[in-house]
């Protein structure tokens, strides 16, 4: 199982990766990235993934070095040569090095990183029992901004400090929350309630998916994008819709989603149960017409698994 680097497409084992110190990525987080993993050895959803990092790249001005086309064959060439099972990798462009100073035009080579890692499941008990989160009162850098807002930059300064404050509560992810008191996505995911629709209990149809509205300024994960569809799908009505705490509070179910956890079933909101305290039934059927989506439906579903070697 192997971990490599490809700088500006050459590729060398991980102590080897080096990149300068002048680097704006390392100076002032002036970088976007995406995080990919491999289903059956193949990328997931790669277009998206590179049609996203060229969005953020554009909102911050920073120029695509090489045509998205050549970026997908190089990202499929350092996974090749890693040779998991399967791999996760994560995906950088900076706005490469220069002078020291704010002012961006004093980079005028963008610096292309891939970094592939065997992709380690996340422990069955994560699946099975849940999770439990908190809110945090705070803001991503770029949502401050009008347009780069929603754009996946290197500087997750904020989130990184939400999700240490979970942690020291016995959390496993951070919810943020803004100002006017809507909570927004997690750290690193997106964010689902489940809802009775028109009245009637929520087991399956007659269920309501809500997640907060791009315009909120959330990353648009692909992952949630892939949720909405299966939901579609199985009947589940979707609304992209504001989620205030109280709204939270009482919902049926809750969960998160990203591209290395999929869907996590969210148990705990600031220590207190989400609706039967366990993971419900529209979320397991909504992760397991994923995982059919996925090409995964033979698999044993993660929540069923044993639980994986440790590394
Ligand atoms: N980030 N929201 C934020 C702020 C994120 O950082 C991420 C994922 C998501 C979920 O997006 P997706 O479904 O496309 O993975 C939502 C990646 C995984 C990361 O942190 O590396």
């Amino acid at each position: 199982m192997g971990r490599l680097a490809s700088i500006d497409g050459v590729i060398c084992p991980p102590e080897e990766a080096k990149v300068s110190v002048y680097d704006r990525g390392f100076l002032y987080g002036d970088s976007v990235f995406e995080t990919v993993r491999t289903y059956s050895g193949e990328p997931f959803a790669l277009d998206e993934h590179l049609t996203r990092l060229e969005r953020s790249a554009e909102r911050v001005a920073i120029a695509v070095p090489i045509p998205a086309a050549d970026l997908a064959l190089e990202i499929r060439r350092v996974v090749r040569a890693a040779r998991n099972a399967e791999s996760s990798a994560r995906v950088m462009l900076s706005r490469g090095s220069g002078p020291l100073g704010l002012d961006p035009n004093l980079a005028v080579k963008p610096l292309r990183v891939v970094l592939v890692e065997p992709l380690t499941p996340l422990p069955t008990a994560l699946y099975r029992d849940g999770i439990a989160v908190i809110t945090v009162l705070t803001q991503r850098a770029v949502d401050a901004t009008a347009y780069a807002q929603g754009a996946k930059v290197g500087n997750y300064l904020a989130s990184l400090l939400a999700l240490r404050d979970a942690k020291a509560a016995g959390a496993h992810e951070a919810l943020i929350l803004d100002a006017a008191g809507h909570v927004l996505e997690g750290t690193t995911s997106n964010l689902f309630v489940v809802e009775p629709a028109r009245g009637q209990s929520s087991a399956g149809a007659g269920a309501a998916l809500i997640t907060p509205p791009l315009e909120a300024g959330i990353l648009a994960g692909i992952t949630r994008a892939h949720v909405m569809e299966v939901a579609g799908e199985l009947g589940v009505l979707v609304r992209s819709e504001p989620i205030t705490t109280t709204r939270l509070a009482v919902a049926d179910e809750v969960f998160i989603t990203s591209t290395l956890r999929e869907i996590l079933p969210v148990v705990r909101v600031d220590g207190r149960l989400v609706g039967g305290g366990a993971p419900g039934p529209v979320t397991r059927s909504l992760h397991a017409a994923f995982r059919r989506k996925v090409g995964m439906g033979a698999e044993p579903l993660p929540w069923e698994a044993a639980d994986p070697l440790p590394p």
